[in-house]
């Protein structure tokens, strides 16, 4: 058997073998996240993958997240180490839903959260992340009703800080951020009252968070709602001791490497995204030694979703 040094050598040997690049989400077991070439949130990893020189993309991720960077980048050739490495929030929505919904709404802007299949995208206007979706709608003229899908939380943040009523929300979830609910973390902030807190919008309990701040219990500074990446920047440079992290557990290990005198803990510690876990130290190993799995997606419907895919990309900072 290899030791972590070894594997880590190995991987990178392949990757330079194949032209390869090595792109991999924040929820990312830890060896995952360190053999990269670059670890992010959903939005920095698909600019990259519409930017970066390699033939081949190694998305260490989950499937949508493979599909996207094919659309950005059809010439390139993306494997996905673990093709059953799903979305629980992708599928609460499909392309024959987004058609029913917008022929109730024919006049409606459809903007749906890049957590989706290419086939639901290809039905959408313009795609967003949790890092830009308030921009994204900003985008759209403020008289257009929109149609936001699938995230009920993520679009009743938007709602909430873009104060516009005329966004329609599908009323799906990501059953691990759904599971980090108000009651788990009021139980928290009322054990940790110094702590700061940072909130994931696809959180069940991100409307508890600005409800603590709102009724006065938690100061407003101390709360902020961050994709990954901001969490991130977020850490950097804080002053607080501690900071509750609400999302998926993946993301302490950038969050403590970022920051060694705050220390970073989970709201729910159970929050953990198996899809995200599936890819693991031997996948990516004989992903990359046996060039597997392929992603694809049919010109027809990756040239309907590209569109979206690219405002996107273009939109927030
Ligand atoms: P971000 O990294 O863009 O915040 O996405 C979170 C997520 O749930 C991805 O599956
Ligand atoms: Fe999907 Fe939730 Fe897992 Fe992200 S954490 S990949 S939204 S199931």
């Amino acid at each position: 058997t290899m030791t972590r040094h070894e594997w880590a050598a190995e991987v990178r040997r392949l990757a330079r073998e194949r032209d390869a690049v090595i792109l991999a989400h924040n929820y990312q077991r830890p060896e995952i996240q360190d053999v990269a070439d670059h670890t992010g949130d959903s939005l920095a990893l698909s600019r990259l993958a519409a930017t970066v020189e390699a033939s081949t993309i190694v998305f260490c991720g989950v499937h949508f997240m493979a599909e996207t960077a094919k659309i950005l980048s059809p010439e390139k050739t993306v494997l996905l180490p673990e093709p059953e490495a799903g979305c629980s929030l992708a599928d609460t929505i499909t392309a024959d839903d987004v058609r029913a919904w917008r022929a109730e709404h024919p006049d409606a802007v459809v903007v749906a959260y890049v957590n989706t299949t290419a086939a639901v995208k290809a039905e959408t206007d313009i795609c967003c992340t949790s890092s830009n979706a308030a921009d994204v709608i900003r985008s759209i003229p403020e008289d257009r009703e929109i149609l936001f899908l699938p995230d009920q939380f993520l679009g009743a943040h938007v709602k909430r800080v873009t104060g516009r009523d005329n966004i329609h929300v599908w009323m799906g979830e990501c059953h691990v951020h759904a599971g980090i609910d108000g009651a788990t973390l009021r139980e928290r902030v009322a054990a940790e009252p110094d702590a700061e807190l940072y909130v994931h919008p696809e959180c069940g309990c991100a409307t508890s968070a600005l409800y603590l701040v709102g009724s006065g219990a938690v100061p407003q500074e101390r709360v902020k709602v961050l994709s990954t990446g901001g969490m991130l920047s977020a850490a950097e440079s804080t002053t607080a001791g501690k900071v509750l992290i609400a999302t998926e557990t993946g993301m302490l290990h950038q969050l403590r490497a970022a920051n060694s005198t705050t220390v970073f803990e989970p709201v729910n510690p159970r929050a953990e995204c198996h899809y995200m876990k599936m890819i693991t130290a031997d996948k990516l190993l004989s992903a990359l030694r046996a060039g597997t799995t392929e992603i694809t997606v049919d010109e027809a419907t990756a040239a309907k979703a590209r569109r979206s895919v690219e405002r996107m990309v273009e939109i927030g900072s």
